[in-house]
């Protein structure tokens, strides 16, 4: 409830200045009413006329929307394409020499590549992965620093064909393990190291230790870019070197024609079980998502200069580095670093000096450089920027404040963008000519997309009333289903209960103000988002159980300043209740478990140990008892079914 009312007493109002708009892609409410109108009356034709308009096809397609199985929606079934070719190829004729990448590595050094450039680094990649057999619908696992070389060997996947899943470098080998399972990979692409702030960080030897896990001959291939050059695990024929293959590969091939409806990519996220699920997209449906909101949301213009600070090892850095801009022929930043190394203008002089126009972060990033130097942005030149943007979390009024006044200087619409890795684009956020801005608020849905608050029976709630956020019609870029899973898939997105099994139901929970516009509260599920990542509880709580010493661990969110939510484990152990010395002792240890497990991303930032854990009389434990508990308010909630509650009394502080 509390956040309800904080949001709620949210009054200012940002309408775009007349500069903006004058300027903008959709250049008044009106305009943007007049595309959701269009959508309205029909929506699947909405949809067809841009995927004709703004997808290079190689045969067109006659079907629109193919629901005959849904929720297994297919969209524009019959054409075919290649994500490549639209990426990369169809920018050749007309500006083959502009620069598609300007790539800035962790200690400064600067590399530019044009589409031209990218084309051929992209073909020799594709070539030299088709002379090691893999073919369309293989699966390849990516594992890469945040350098082009992570974008070349998405787009090189796409080219034949072969369904990438990009896992986040800081996942741990168990991680990586699971992934490479699942999704029954054939190869791996990885490096020998990734430099980040500073610290070098093993990749090819975490790759090796999840194929010493693996329980699965699938991988014939392991192909290693060499960053660092540092002493690595090396074992040939499995292993090649990325520069040798690729060193007399051809410089064109052919792109493999797929029908729209082919895998692009799977990508693992967390839900509400143990095991994280294989999120898959379409090809074009995906693209055409990508496509239509740089143009509405990001106000697309060939002279941007576009940076997106997402690692590819999430779906912003899927949608928003890899696709989207290169589809649109733009020129982007890549970031190899973190923000506050060497110092923490990092940010703020990567955009004076690439001349950033399009500044699109996480929450948790501005938090963390509010804290750190909340005056930086003001020594630098940030006068090319015009557009900034949010994602991957609410953000809080102050820290929007913030981000307009102190790094958009007032002049800067910003773009909060709600979507999902099962979205694949952006679903609610302003189209900044269009729409005046609330701080916290991701305003209206983009043309095309029926998003609505239902109650626990389906129905639509009125405004200002909190309830379920779903999407009621199909849209292009949506999941298809969870990767070997369609009942999980079914279950999760398409519930019986709210929607009548029509909708897509996204997890979250949201409210529309009396202006209608949507602002979300949070996840309904067992999902945390740390710094803007999605971590189920269940992971965790998994990853503490499988240590020896544990008999029983229950995982919560609490409020965390810079992070959004913080990780709280309460840890029951086979042995004794631990006192003095042997608290910090246990706790760093299931701490460097966790990191071992999961990756560093779900250490827990407090461990509480008790005797037991709050249960019902059946046995469930009752964990919004341990949310009050985490966040240190007095329990109020009725409490009588709890079969033991003087355990409260023992979970309430941090043991000592
Ligand atoms: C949350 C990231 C509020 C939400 C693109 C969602 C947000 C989950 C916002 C998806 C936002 C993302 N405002 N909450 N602008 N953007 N979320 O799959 O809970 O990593 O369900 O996709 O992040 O996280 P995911």
């Amino acid at each position: 409830m509390s956040t309800i009312e904080s949001v709620l007493n949210e009054t200012r109002i940002f309408p775009p200045s007349d500069e903006f708009s004058s300027q903008a892609n959709v250049s008044s409410f009106q305009a943007y009413q007049a595309l959701c109108a269009e959508a309205e009356q029909d929506y699947q034709h909405f949809w067809a006329k841009r995927a004709k308009e703004r997808i290079l096809w190689h045969k067109p397609f006659t079907q629109i929307l193919d629901d005959r199985n849904a929720p297994f929606y297919k969209w524009f079934a019959d054409g075919e394409l290649n994500v490549s070719y639209n990426c990369l190829d169809r920018h050749l004729a007309t500006q083959a020499d502009k620069v598609a990448i300007i790539f800035e590595s962790d200690d400064g050094e600067v590399i530019r590549s044009t589409y031209r450039d990218l084309h051929q680094r992209v073909c020799q990649l594709a070539n030299a992965l088709k002379a090691r057999n893999i073919k369309k619908g293989d699966r390849v696992v990516i594992y890469m620093p945040m350098r082009i070389e992570a974008v070349v060997a998405m787009q090189a996947c796409a080219r034949i064909g072969a369904i990438h899943s990009v896992v986040f470098g800081g996942f741990s080998a168990k991680s990586l393990h699971e992934r490479i399972h699942d999704a029954g990979a054939v190869a791996i692409i990885t490096a020998d190291e990734q430099v980040r702030g500073g610290k070098h960080h093993p990749l090819k030897a975490t790759v090796d230790e999840a194929m010493r896990m693996s329980d699965t001959t699938s991988v014939q291939s392991i192909v290693v870019y060499q960053r660092t050059g540092g002493e690595i695990p090396f074992n040939p024929p499995r292993d090649v070197w990325w520069h040798e293959i690729t060193q007399n590969a051809g410089s064109e091939c052919e792109p493999e024609w797929v029908d729209a409806e082919h895998p692009l990519f799977t990508l693992y996220t967390s839900g509400s079980t143990g095991k994280p699920k294989g999120v898959q997209h379409s090809s074009a449906g995906y693209l055409l998502g990508a496509i239509v909101s740089m143009q509405w949301i990001f106000d697309y213009k060939p002279t941007d200069i576009f940076w997106c600070t997402a690692d590819v090892g999430w779906i912003t850095g899927h949608s928003y580095v890899t696709y989207g801009p290169l589809a649109m022929g733009a020129t982007q930043v890549i970031f190899e670093g973190i923000p506050t190394y060497p110092h923490a203008g990092r940010f703020w002089e990567i955009i004076q000096k690439h001349q950033v126009t399009t500044f699109y972060t996480a929450p948790t990033a501005i938090r963390s450089l509010i804290k750190l130097g909340g005056d930086l942005p003001a020594q630098y030149d940030l006068s090319s920027l015009r557009l900034l943007g949010s994602v991957g979390e609410p953000i809080n009024p102050e820290a929007w404040m913030w981000f307009y006044e102190k790094v958009g200087r007032s002049r800067c619409p910003i773009v909060d963008t709600w979507w999902q890795t099962e979205t694949g684009c952006h679903m609610i956020a302003p189209t900044p000519g269009a729409v005046a801005l609330k701080p916290g608020s991701c305003t209206f849905p983009l043309p095309g997309i029926f998003a609505a608050i239902v109650d626990e029976a389906g129905h639509e709630v009125e405004n200002g009333k909190g309830g379920f956020l779903v999407i009621k019609k199909p849209f292009p870029s949506q999941i298809r289903t969870l990767w070997g899973d369609p009942e999980r898939f079914k279950k999760a997105y398409f519930p019986e209960d709210t929607g009548h099994g029509k909708y897509y139901l996204a997890g979250d929970s949201a409210y529309r103000d009396k202006d209608g516009y949507f602002w979300i509260m949070g996840r309904i599920d067992d999902v945390l988002n740390v710094s803007g990542h999605r971590l189920g509880t269940m992971e965790i709580e998994s990853a503490l159980v499988a240590h020896p010493l544990v008999a029983e661990a229950a995982v919560v969110g609490k409020p965390h300043e810079i992070k959004g939510e913080a990780v709280i484990a309460f840890v029951v152990l086979k042995g004794k209740y631990p006192h003095g010395e042997e608290v910090a002792r246990i706790t760093d240890t299931l701490r460097d478990w966790v990191a071992k497990e999961i990756g560093p991303i779900a250490k827990p930032d407090e461990i509480r140990f008790g005797e037991n854990l709050p249960k019902t009389r059946s046995g469930k434990i009752m964990r919004r008892l341990l949310r009050t508990l985490a966040k240190g308010e007095e329990i109020t909630q009725d409490i009588s079914t709890l079969e033991n509650p003087a355990i409260l009394e023992q979970l309430k502080y941090p043991s000592k």
